[in-house]
């Protein structure tokens, strides 16, 4: 097990439900959870698809690593939910690694999130066509296998399951009725 006290890096394909586990898990660990997708953009001032359309994929990345870090720099925010491509990068696996944390892959097959990304208000620039995304999800797994944990995201199980999950497995939380056991 890891320490209780490291971060938490939650990574995973698009759409497999990074967000709302790490919504979860900061109401039952009581820790503060933070986006990357949701800082870029307010510091920004500008949505994701739009910074990509304006200034391209690169730009796009580059200012991944740096609000990444400045959010490993923060201490308060625990929980941290990325934008499925940022572990693709070999610098914020890195960056990463060097501060203590914890890092789940949510896992799920590719009809579970091409599903979601459909049904999924959140426009996604790197969505071209339904060929294109499988190509990118196969191509990904074996960066996301990485992860100190890996969490399959099963079609029976809720986002507040796994996260439950998640408290019990990687924390030794117990739980009872979604909240931890005092
Ligand atoms: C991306 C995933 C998105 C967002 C951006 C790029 C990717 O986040 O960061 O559109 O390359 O997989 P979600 O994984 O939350 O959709």
């Amino acid at each position: 097990m890891k320490n209780a006290a490291d971060r938490v890096i939650l990574t995973g394909f698009m759409g497999v439900g990074k967000s709302t586990v790490a919504r979860h898990l900061s109401y039952i660990l009581q820790r503060e959870q933070i986006d990357l997708d949701a800082v870029i953009e307010e510091s920004e001032g500008c949505s994701i698809v739009r910074l990509v359309e304006q200034k391209g994929v690169e730009v796009f990345r580059t200012l991944e690593t740096k609000y990444l870090k400045m959010i490993l720099e923060d201490e308060r925010a625990s929980i941290v939910a990325l934008g499925g491509g940022a572990w693709m990068t070999e610098e914020n696996r890195e960056l990463i690694r060097s501060y203590k944390c914890t890092t789940i892959w949510l896992e799920s097959t590719f009809e579970h999130c091409w599903r979601n990304i459909n049904l999924s208000k959140k426009k996604r620039p790197m969505v071209k066509n339904k060929r294109q995304v499988r190509t990118l999800f196969k191509d990904r797994e074996r960066l996301y296998c990485l992860a100190d944990w890996h969490f399959l995201m099963k079609p029976e199980l809720t986002s507040l399951d796994v996260a439950k999950q998640i408290a019990e497995e990687v924390f030794s939380i117990e739980m009872l009725n979604g909240r931890k056991r005092p």
